[in-house]
């Protein structure tokens, strides 16, 4: 098969790890006899330095031209601390996701049994865990109305949801349970926001049709203490952009770590694959980072973007083998592993393509 990909680095570790995620598109375009192309396109602080714009238009319109992208990530601490900065890194990635329409932001938590005793959660309390969840990612309070009263001293941050945007990734997470466990947790604060209590009721309205699948509602609060107390009893759950974001970052403790998690972002057009973490500055440079993350975002784009079953399947096995063969990177290893076992991001990818081999 022929597939353009279009490769958006973006700021710190995301340069890093993207170029691992690329060596393996090259490994599987030449092992299944496929032709991929490339094009890069900047976003982020990295636009920014060069264009003035973290999401120039052209990264757009390349965007849109191909058959998938694999993202790095955004952000620089110069912007943490400045809360005054009108032009951001961040505005990027949350600009493209909405120029793309991708709407439904897939996060996979499964652990790697070799990272059994890696997480910080006791091992008894991991094992079999294995949750999807369907983050909302075009809507919520990222993009509701915001602003200042006009004597600076009041801001807002508007939580908003229409009822096409629940229920387009309710269906997608409906059918998704219907491939696994069937067991579907929608999550929101419907005991006191508004914008939650139409959440809940248009997962609600849908569940009928889907009778095979269990569903259940939990409040975020009580979600984020049952993600960590019993990750078992999650098959597929549902939720906002910004409980989506911050559930989703607790879990990743599941899979070990942050640096374990990939994404894939999609809707209408093209898919967006990514790993859930960030630029990391404070190891960008270093060669340390976990390219795990973004490996596994191919293994994502090969399955859902192109149709690639047996390519996505032979990735995750790669990776698997590496973690049986005792290799881990810094934030994998543990007190355990012996040091010529921790490698650093180039050499963990030389690894993964040995096993694709
Ligand atoms: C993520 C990130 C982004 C988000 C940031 C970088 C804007 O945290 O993809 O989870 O909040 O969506
Ligand atoms: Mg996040």
């Amino acid at each position: 098969m022929k597939k353009h990909i279009v490769v958006i680095a973006g700021d710190g570790i995301g340069q890093e790890v993207t170029a691992v995620g690329k060596q393996v598109l090259d490994a599987i375009a030449t092992k299944y006899n496929h032709e991929f192309t490339y094009d890069t396109a900047l976003i982020g602080h990295a636009a920014i330095e060069e264009t003035g714009n973290p999401l120039p238009e052209e990264t757009i319109t390349k965007s849109k031209a191909s058959d998938a992208i694999l993202f790095g990530a955004v952000g620089h601490p110069k912007y943490d601390n400045d809360p005054s900065a009108k032009v951001r890194p961040e505005q990027g990635l949350l600009g493209i996701r909405k120029a793309l329409g991708l709407y439904a932001n897939l996060r996979p938590i499964k652990l790697f049994d070799e990272l059994l005793s890696a997480s910080s959660i006791k091992p008894e309390i991991l094992r079999g865990a294995d949750i999807l969840f369907f983050r909302e990612l075009t809507g919520d309070v990222y993009f509701g109305e915001r602003g200042r009263t006009d004597d600076n001293n009041t801001a807002y941050d508007t939580m908003i949801y229409s009822r096409y945007e629940v229920e387009r990734i309710t269906v997608k997470a409906f059918e998704a349970a219907m491939t696994r466990r069937k067991k579907l947790c929608s999550v929101d604060k419907a005991n006191v926001l508004e914008s939650s209590r139409l959440w809940r009721e248009v997962v609600q309205e849908i569940a009928p049709r889907y009778p095979e699948v269990t569903v259940e509602h939990q409040f975020v609060d009580a979600a984020a203490m049952l993600l960590i107390k019993d990750p078992c009893r999650f098959d597929v759950v549902v939720t906002g952009n910004l409980f989506g974001d911050i559930l989703t970052d607790e879990a990743s403790q599941i899979a070990g770590s942050m640096g374990m998690l990939a994404s894939a972002s999609v809707g209408d057009t093209t898919g967006l694959y990514e790993p859930i973490h960030g630029s990391a500055h404070d190891i960008t440079g270093k060669g340390v980072a976990n390219p795990l993350a973004s490996v596994l975002s191919v293994a994502l784009m090969l399955d859902i973007s192109f149709g690639m079953k047996e390519e996505a399947e032979a990735v995750v096995q790669a990776v698997d083998a590496v973690l049986k063969a005792g290799f881990r990177t810094g934030d994998i290893a543990e007190l355990s592993t012996p040091r010529d076992m921790i490698l650093g991001t180039q050499a963990m990818g030389e690894q993964v393509l040995k096993a694709l081999l």
